[in-house]
């Protein structure tokens, strides 16, 4: 495996020599690259040397001509492990800033990302840099947290870098999970369906499709291939993913079909319309004086339709959207629909559900066993529930 290692400009650089050691003894081929800073307490040549690799240290290096290596280097890496990260180069990586050759990196790769900072503790507990380590834990970096200590400049607290030991396990832990799907295609319906009601009006609901992308980047993160069936919603999915737009319930169901019969494994995060109008009007419905009625047909249930499609021993997990948090509702849909499990978001809270960055799941199995993700970002959730699925017995 291919790890890339960033060491930023704090005191404890000198330990990531060691730790470069480490991680190759753990078996990854490991190459360094220093930011201007860090080269004040460590050299090139040192890592050169320890890696047997070449190790970059300013934005335009190109250890192989004419590849340009923050790309090269962006895509190769299996994971990324910056130790140190100062407040400085960990604050750059959550604003997405890229003015050197380590956040430019960074900032170019898919790889999954483990930061161990080091810095003064006020530095740390500064709000600015809390809400980094949060943005950064948003996107599911894993943050191997310093100790507390006497830290370089005389000061105790909290901002010694984490041992040797405490990273590698982050790393081993980290690149564990990216290869639990590896060979996997999983299939995501994601966002609202739109029910026409004429050619400019539709039913639909607030789904914005953000839970369904971060099961697509949860997939790729954990080394499998993404198809995602989506309602028109406003997330963006992640680059990578087979996207499959739609607009009904029963255009929804007629993509998800075709793929299903390749999935290993199947996911409903969409929103879908129970019901439709049972006519759709060209044109646009005139005002008038008069009462109009609407008559509703069911919507057939995609994710119970592909069930019936599925390859045998296929796990088919639900979500469901419930305005409080009791579960028996949840608990029936598991059998009505044949899921394995069924992933409960209470959608009455404002930090759940619709439309908003963070979810909290109360995951239901078919066999009565339960688990709780906690509040989390969505992306973290759906590490949460892939991890939980995969690692079911
Ligand atoms: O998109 P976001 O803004 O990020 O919001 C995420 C979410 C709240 C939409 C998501 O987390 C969620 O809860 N999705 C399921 C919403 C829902 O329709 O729940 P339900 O209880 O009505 O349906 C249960 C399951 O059956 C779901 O897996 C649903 O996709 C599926 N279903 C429902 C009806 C239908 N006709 N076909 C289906 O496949």
């Amino acid at each position: 495996m291919n790890l890339v290692l960033g060491v930023s400009g704090s005191v404890a650089a000198y330990r990531s020599a060691d730790l470069a050691r480490e991680l190759m003894r753990a078996g990854f081929v490991v190459r360094v690259c220093l930011t201007d800073a860090a080269e004040k307490f460590v050299t090139q040549a040192l890592f050169e040397a320890l890696t047997g690799q070449p190790c970059l240290t300013s934005a335009f290096d190109e250890p192989v001509a004419g590849r340009m290596a923050h790309i090269d280097w962006a895509r190769s890496a299996d994971v990324i492990l910056v130790a140190p990260a100062t407040a400085n180069t960990l604050n750059k990586l959550a604003a997405g800033i890229a003015d050197d050759m380590l956040t430019t990196l960074v900032l170019a790769s898919e790889a999954p990302l483990v930061i161990a900072p080091a810095m003064n503790p006020h530095m740390y507990g500064s709000e600015v840099t809390r809400n980094s380590l949060d943005e950064l834990r948003a996107r599911a970096a894993s943050i191997v947290e310093p100790l507390e200590g006497d830290v370089a400049c005389g000061e105790q607290g909290q901002g010694k870098l984490a041992s040797i030991s405490a990273i590698v396990d982050a790393v081993r832990e980290i690149t564990a999970r990216s290869a639990k799907l590896a060979g996997k295609t999983v299939l995501i319906t994601s966002g609202p369906t739109r029910e026409p009601l004429d050619s400019v009006r539709f039913l639909s609901n607030r789904s914005s499709g953000k839970m369904g992308s971060a099961l697509a980047r949860a997939v790729m993160l954990m080394g499998g291939q993404a198809t995602l069936v989506c309602g028109p919603g406003s997330a963006r999915p992640p680059l990578g993913a087979q996207v499959v737009r739609v607009e009904t319930a029963l255009d929804m169901l007629e993509a998800a079909r075709g793929l299903a019969q390749r999935a290993d494994l199947i996911v409903g995060a969409a929103a879908v319309a129970d019901y439709r109008p049972e006519q759709s009007a060209h044109g646009k419905i005139r005002r008038s004086s008069e009462p109009i009625e609407l008559r509703l047909v069911p919507n057939p249930d995609v994710i119970a339709e592909l069930g019936k499609v599925a390859k045998p021993g296929v796990r088919i997990v639900g979500f469901a959207a419930e305005p409080d948090s009791a579960l028996d509702a949840a608990r029936q849909k598991i059998v009505r629909k044949g899921l394995f499990a069924i992933a409960v978001n209470n959608v009455s809270r404002p930090d759940a559900g619709f439309d908003v960055d963070s979810n909290e799941l109360s995951l239901l199995f078919a066999d009565g066993r339960t688990a709780r993700s906690g509040l989390q970002s969505k992306l973290s959730c759906a590490l949460w529930l892939l991890e939980q699925i995969v690692d079911s017995p």
